[in-house]
């Protein structure tokens, strides 16, 4: 069976950029406390009524093209994950791929939140290694700036965490044994469900959608914090230290860790518990917020573009979210 490689990765976040001080107007927030508390400082957000995902996603699939040489004729099939797609149904994918011009090709939506885009990588794994597929396109696509509570005290919460932005990875199947996806660990515990969610509008309640719901501001995300933090800095190590030992790898052979860009400081805490020191790491939440199925594809086309992945290198990939979801992968750049 051949291994899966990543032929070219893209990424697209919109132009404007949102600094901390900014949010101080919508939010009894600051500076100082979003930088201590989550080391982000600046976060891109759409226009209203401006770039949707799916077309945050076309540019960031463009770009990848681009750098691939393919034409979007050659993808053999989408897979789209988001948590903020545009409609309720039907899904991201069929939109990218009506703006890409190849109907026919299968579109999959994957919702698993932060851990969207190692889910997908899972699946395109597996439909490429079986020969189902050989270009699979896996894009990871957010718009939560215009679904945060701006009207409520309590929306700050995860108001000042959130950006929007898009990153695409283009996937094939290579001969060469030493190079490719290694693996992928996924994870789930549906206990945990209503600890990071949008509790509406969804066919739990009837009527469906009501008043009430949106005096109540049940269509906005929430999250307790805390117990989110606890359990991810527990489970993202434990993820990837799993699959390092299935691999008979160690923390000290990986040469780039690239984990969910929720909190510089869960990332420092998963960095200190894996023994990993500063320059095996890289973190952009700094820049981009967390931008959910995204942040791992836009981190990662960014370590491509400027040469600190290369050839040979052993990636780690990690991620944990809403669900609880979570998972690891390693690849052989
Ligand atoms: O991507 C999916 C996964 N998501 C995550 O991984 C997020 C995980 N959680 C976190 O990153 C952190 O829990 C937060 C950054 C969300 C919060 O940091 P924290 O250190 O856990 O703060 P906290 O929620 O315990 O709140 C501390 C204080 C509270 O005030 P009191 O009770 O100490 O007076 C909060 O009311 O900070 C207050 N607070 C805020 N203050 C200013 C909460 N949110 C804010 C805010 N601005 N935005």
């Amino acid at each position: 069976m051949p291994r899966t490689e990543f032929i070219a990765t893209g990424h697209h976040v919109p132009e404007r950029v949102v600094a901390n001080e900014e949010l101080a107007e919508y939010w009894d927030t600051s500076d100082a406390w979003i930088r201590a508390r989550s080391g982000i400082e600046t976060r891109r957000w759409v226009e209203p009524r401006g770039e949707t995902g799916s077309d945050l996603a076309l540019e960031a699939t463009r770009k990848a093209l681009d750098s691939a040489g393919m034409p979007a004729s050659a993808l053999d099939c989408i897979i789209y994950a988001t948590l903020s797609p545009e409609h309720y149904f039907p899904g991201g994918g069929v939109f990218l791929q009506r703006k890409l011009g190849v109907q026919g090709i299968p579109a999959l939506d994957v919702r698993n939140q932060c851990s969207g885009f190692l889910y997908g990588l899972s699946i395109a794994d597996g439909w490429i290694r079986t020969g189902q597929y050989r270009r699979v396109l896996l894009v990871g696509a957010e718009v939560h700036s215009l679904a945060l509570e701006y009207d409520r005290p309590e929306g700050r919460n995860v108001g000042v965490l959130f950006g929007d932005g898009a990153g695409a990875a283009i996937l094939g199947p290579t001969e060469d044994d030493s190079r490719g996806v290694l693996g992928v660990n996924l994870f789930a515990d549906g206990r945990f469900a209503e600890l990071l969610w949008v509790e509406g509008v969804g066919m739990r309640d009837s009527p469906w959608l009501t008043r009430t719901h949106l005096n109540e501001g049940k269509h906005y995300p929430r999250m307790a914090g805390r117990e989110v933090f606890r359990h991810a800095v527990k489970l993202m190590p434990e993820a990837l230290r799993a699959l390092l030992d299935t691999e008979r790898l160690g923390p000290s052979d990986i040469d780039l860790l690239v984990a969910h860009q929720a909190n510089l400081r869960i990332n420092e805490a998963v960095a200190r518990q894996l023994g990993l020191d500063e320059g095996q790491v890289y973190n952009n939440v700094q820049r981009y917020g967390n931008t959910t199925a995204a942040t791992i594809p836009i981190a990662l086309d960014e370590c491509v573009r400027s040469a600190r992945l290369r050839r040979g290198d052993l990636l780690a990939l990690v991620a944990f979210g809403s669900g609880f979801t979570w998972g690891s992968a390693l690849v052989r750049w």
